[in-house]
């Protein structure tokens, strides 16, 4: 790979910052400096930036307590972003662990750590998601039952895995999935004759959404959080 790839790869440096610090001689390969960024370096060389052997980049990780009509993505011409309200560096290697809706609040994670994310929202890990949510139809006990048990959605080719939902009210339920399909929860009310007018996400597998988050504002996870997952 690409020298400056590399370092904007496994520091916190940019792809930019790096080439400035090869033009400026400050890194070395095997002892040797090297200032053509296009220089071919693999993960096995030993490679120092100002004297220093490589701090490779620790990877972040974040809750954000989602407001409404901010997009789960990373750049949108219409939109605001759910990354306009995350203040950090090198904001490109920052990726969404399982998207939420524009009119969708509550807990989105945000990390540079591609395996966690992947943890995050594979069905295969059974990371379960909880949702709070209201509805403008009353919920019907058999409502309740199809949508525990699984739902045939359309252009799905199999049903959605086994829910648990607690009925609040007449039309408040929490909700406990482990996929995250395209409007999935919205969809899963469609098919049964209602209609999701307000969703939260509270939880992902043991993460919690922080109560002193107001909405729009993020915080790092803990160490025992991120081992959660
Ligand atoms: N299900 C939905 O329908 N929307 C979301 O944002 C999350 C789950």
């Amino acid at each position: 790979m690409r020298i400056d790839k590399y370092l904007a790869q496994v520091t916190d440096y940019s792809r930019a910052q790096a080439k400035k610090l090869l033009k400026e001689g400050a890194v070395l390969v095997e002892g040797v400096v090297i200032s053509d960024p296009r220089y071919d370096v693999s993960a096995t060389v030993a490679v120092s930036v100002n004297g220093r052997p490589l701090r490779t980049a620790t990877p972040r990780y974040f809750m954000l307590n989602k407001p409404e009509g901010y997009i789960s993505a990373t750049k949108d011409r219409q939109h605001l972003t759910v990354m306009e309200l995350l203040d950090e560096d090198n904001m490109e290697k920052l990726h969404i662990a399982g998207r939420l809706d524009i009119d969708t609040t509550g807990l989105l994670l945000i990390t540079d750590d591609g395996q966690w994310a992947h943890r995050v929202t594979s069905p295969k890990s059974d990371c379960k998601k909880t949702y709070w949510l209201e509805t403008a139809d009353p919920i019907t006990e058999e409502a309740k039952a199809r949508i525990e048990q699984g739902i045939h959605l359309d252009n799905e080719k199999r049903p959605t895995l086994p829910a648990q939902m607690e009925l609040l009210d007449e039309h408040s339920a929490r909700l406990t999935i482990s996929e995250g399909k395209y409007h999935q929860v919205k969809r899963m009310f469609a098919a049964v004759g209602n209609k999701v007018d307000l969703l939260h996400r509270e939880r992902i597998g043991d993460i919690i959404l922080d109560d002193e988050l107001d909405p729009g504002e993020y915080r790092t996870l803990t160490s025992e959080e991120v081992s959660s997952i």
